[in-house]
C-alpha cells in the first residue's frame, strides 16, 4: 500500500512496462473467462441431454462446416453477456466469418442448448448485424438452424421494431435479390420464426428424425385447431422433402447435413477476386504483445500511439502524411498483412489543424481507393475561446463530413478512451464502419467519468437556492455514483455486451483480424464517394 505522506518512488521505464503488462494480463484473463463461457453455451445438463439425443453441439457443427485450419472471426461473441439470467454470453447464437471450400462465408448458428435456441432481443440484433456484415461484403450465409423462434417473454425487444426479428427476414429477402447465396441446414425443431428463416433461404438441408419445421408445434396446433398430429407428419424431414417440397436435401445426421452444405457452397459461382493489391506480409518492428506493456494501466495517462503503431503495422512502417502539422492526429499510409490502409490514429485532443488534416487525408484515401483504419483514443475536440475562434466546429464538421461520406471500407479499433464527438469523428458505430472492435482496456462514452461527475456537480451548484449550502463531502457523495455509472457504461465489456461494437480483441489478435477483414473487403467493388458540403 502507498504511504500517502511520502511521495512514491518513480518507476523506471522497464518497471512501468512490467506493471502495465501485469495489469493488462488481468484484463485478458477476464476476457478469456467470458469467451470460454460463450464457447460452452448452455448449462452442462442441457449440453449432455443434447449430445444424448445424437446431435452435435453448435461449436462442433461449425468446426466441421469450416475448412480445416480456417480462421473464425466472431461477430458479437460476448453480446448479451449478463443481460439474461442464466444465459451465457453470446445470446444463444454464434455468428462469424470463416472459410468453407476456400471461400469466406458468414456462419449463423443457433445454440439449441441456450433456451432451446430461442431469440432474445439481443439474439435478433446479433443475427441482423451478421447479415449486414455479410450483405456489405457479399458473403454467402450458411445458417445452422435449431431454434424455437421467439423467446416469448422478451417480445417487446423482438417483435415490434426495425432491427429485430422481422429485419432478419427483410435482410434475407434483400440479400437474395442481390444474388447473395443463403443456405440453411435444419438440425432441430424449428418453430415459427425459426421455420421462416430456412424457408427464406435459397436451399434447405434437413436432418431426418431430428430436423423439423413448422409454424406452430404439435401442442399449439391442437390448441388452435383441435387437430392431433405427430411431429413427423407436421414438419418432419421426409414430409417436407417428399410432400410439401419445403426442403431440398435430406441427411441422416448432423455431420451428413453439414457435408451437404459444404458441397452446396462448392457449387456456388467462384469467389470474387481481390480488387486491391497485396504485397508480401512483413512482421511489425515490435511484437504485438509489447502492446500489453505500452498501454498505461492508469486510464488517465496517455498511451503513446506511435509505439502502438510499431506493433501493429507491417515492418512498423507508416508513410506519415503532414507529420509536422496537426500532430494530435497521426495520418499516413501503411500495410497490415500486406494490405494497404490509410491510418488515422489518435494522438491527443483534436484541434482545428488535426481535423483539417483528417479531412484532407480521407479525401486522398477515397481518391486512391485505400481502406481507412481508425485507431481511436481521443478525449474529444478542443474546447474554449481560442478553439472556437479558430473555427473548431467547422473543422470538426469537415472531418465528420469526410469520414461519413467516404465509401472506401472503414475499420475502427478503440485502443484507449474514446469520448464525445471525438468517438464519433473517429468513425464511431453510427457511421457504420465495416467492422468495429475494442481492446479490453478501451472505454467509450459521452465524456469521461470525472468530467461527467464534475459537470453534473457544477450544474447542481449553479442551481442552489440563495443561502443553501453544499459541502465538499456532500459534493463527493453526489459525484461518486455518477463516476461509477460512467465507468461501468464506458467499459469495453459493456460495449460488447450491448453489441455497440462487434467484439473485444486481444491487441495481439488485431493484425490477423484486420488482415482477414481487409481481404474480405477487397473483393467488393468500392462505390464512388460523393462528399457532403464542406463548410469552408
Ligand atoms: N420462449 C421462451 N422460452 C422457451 C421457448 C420460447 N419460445 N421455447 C423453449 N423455451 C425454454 C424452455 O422453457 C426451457 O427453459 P429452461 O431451460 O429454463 O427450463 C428451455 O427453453 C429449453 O426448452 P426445452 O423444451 O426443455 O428444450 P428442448 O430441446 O426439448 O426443446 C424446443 C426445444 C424449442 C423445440 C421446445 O422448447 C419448443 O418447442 N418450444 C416452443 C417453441 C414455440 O412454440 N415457439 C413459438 C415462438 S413464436
Amino acid at each position: 500500500m502507498n504511504d500517502m505522506t511520502t511521495p512514491s518512488k518513480a518507476l523506471s521505464d522497464a518497471e512501468e512496462r512490467t506493471a502495465n503488462e501485469a495489469a493488462y494480463r488481468e484484463l485478458l484473463a477476464s476476457l478469456h473467462v467470458a469467451r470460454h463461457a460463450a464457447w460452452l453455451g448452455g448449462p452442462q445438463a442441457t449440453r449432455d441431454k443434447h449430445i444424448q439425443r445424437g446431435r452435435l453441439l453448435v461449436r462442433e457443427r461449425i468446426a466441421i462446416l469450416l475448412d480445416p485450419g480456417s480462421p473464425f472471426l466472431e461477430i458479437g461473441e460476448l453480446a448479451g453477456e449478463g443481460l439474461y439470467e442464466g444465459v451465457a454470453p453470446g445470446a444463444g447464437i454464434v455468428t462469424g466469418v470463416g472459410l468453407v471450400q476456400g471461400r469466406a462465408c458468414m456462419v449463423i448458428a443457433n445454440d439449441p442448448t441456450v433456451k432451446g435456441g430461442t431469440y432474445f432481443g439481443m439474439t435478433c440484433k446479433k443475427h441482423v448485424r451478421a447479415q449486414r456484415f455479410a450483405r456489405q461484403h457479399r458473403l454467402p450465409c450458411i445458417t445452422l438452424v435449431d431454434s424455437g423462434g421467439a423467446f416469448l417473454p422478451d417480445q417487446a425487444n423482438i417483435f415490434p421494431d426495425e432491427g429485430l426479428f422481422g429485419s432478419i427476414f427483410h435482410h434475407q429477402v434483400g440479400m437474395s435479390s442481390e444474388g447473395i447465396a443463403q443456405i440453411a441446414v435444419v438440425l432441430g425443431a424449428c418453430t415459427a420464426g425459426g421455420a421462416y428463416i430456412p424457408a427464406l433461404c435459397d436451399e434447405i438441408v434437413i436432418v431426418r428424425a431430428k430436423g423439423f419445421m413448422f409454424l406452430a408445434g404439435t401442442q399449439l396446433v391442437q390448441a388452435a385447431t383441435g387437430e392431433r398430429v405427430d411431429p413427423e407428419q407436421l414438419g418432419g424431414a421426409d414430409m417436407h422433402s417428399s410432400v410439401s417440397g419445403v426442403t431440398d436435401h435430406i441427411a441422416d445426421d448432423d455431420g451428413q447435413a453439414i457435408a451437404i452444405a459444404r458441397r452446396l457452397v462448392g457449387e456456388l459461382p467462384a469467389m470474387p477476386p481481390c480488387l486491391r493489391d497485396r504485397v508480401p506480409v512483413v512482421a511489425p518492428s515490435r511484437p504485438p504483445t509489447d502492446i500489453y506493456g505500452i498501454v498505461n494501466r492508469d486510464t488517465r495517462k496517455p498511451t503513446p500511439m506511435r509505439e502502438l503503431l510499431k506493433c501493429l503495422l507491417d515492418a512498423g512502417d507508416l508513410g506519415e502524411f503532414k507529420a509536422e502539422f496537426g500532430d494530435t492526429l497521426i495520418t499516413g499510409f501503411a500495410r497490415i498483412g500486406g494490405w494497404q490502409v490509410g491510418v488515422l490514429a489518435s494522438n491527443g485532443v483534436l484541434f482545428t489543424e488535426s481535423a483539417a488534416k483528417a479531412t484532407h487525408f480521407i479525401d486522398l484515401c477515397c481518391k486512391r481507393n485505400v481502406p481507412l483504419l481508425f485507431l481511436s483514443d481521443v478525449a474529444g475536440f478542443m474546447v474554449g475561446r481560442e478553439a472556437e475562434q479558430g473555427g473548431i466546429s467547422k473543422a470538426g464538421a469537415k472531418f465528420i463530413t469526410a469520414m461519413s461520406s467516404a465509401r472506401v471500407p472503414k475499420f475502427t479499433i478503440i485502443t484507449g478512451g474514446a469520448y464525445g464527438a471525438g468517438y464519433l469523428a473517429m468513425c464511431g458505430r453510427a457511421f457504420q464502419p465495416n467492422a468495429m472492435f475494442m481492446w479490453p482496456n478501451a472505454r467509450a462514452a459521452i465524456m469521461g467519468p470525472d468530467q461527467a461527475a464534475t459537470t453534473l456537480a457544477l450544474v447542481k451548484r449553479q442551481n442552489l437556492k440563495a443561502g443553501e449550502t453544499w459541502t465538499a463531502d456532500e459534493e463527493d457523495a453526489f459525484k461518486a455514483p455518477i463516476r461509477q455509472h460512467y465507468e461501468t457504461f464506458a467499459a469495453a465489456r459493456n460495449f460488447a455486451r450491448q453489441l455497440w461494437v462487434d467484439g473485444i480483441l486481444d491487441p495481439a489478435e488485431t493484425r490477423e483480424t484486420l488482415t482477414l477483414l481487409l481481404d474480405i473487403a477487397s473483393r467488393v467493388p468500392t462505390p464512388e464517394t460523393h462528399f457532403g458540403v464542406f463548410r469552408m
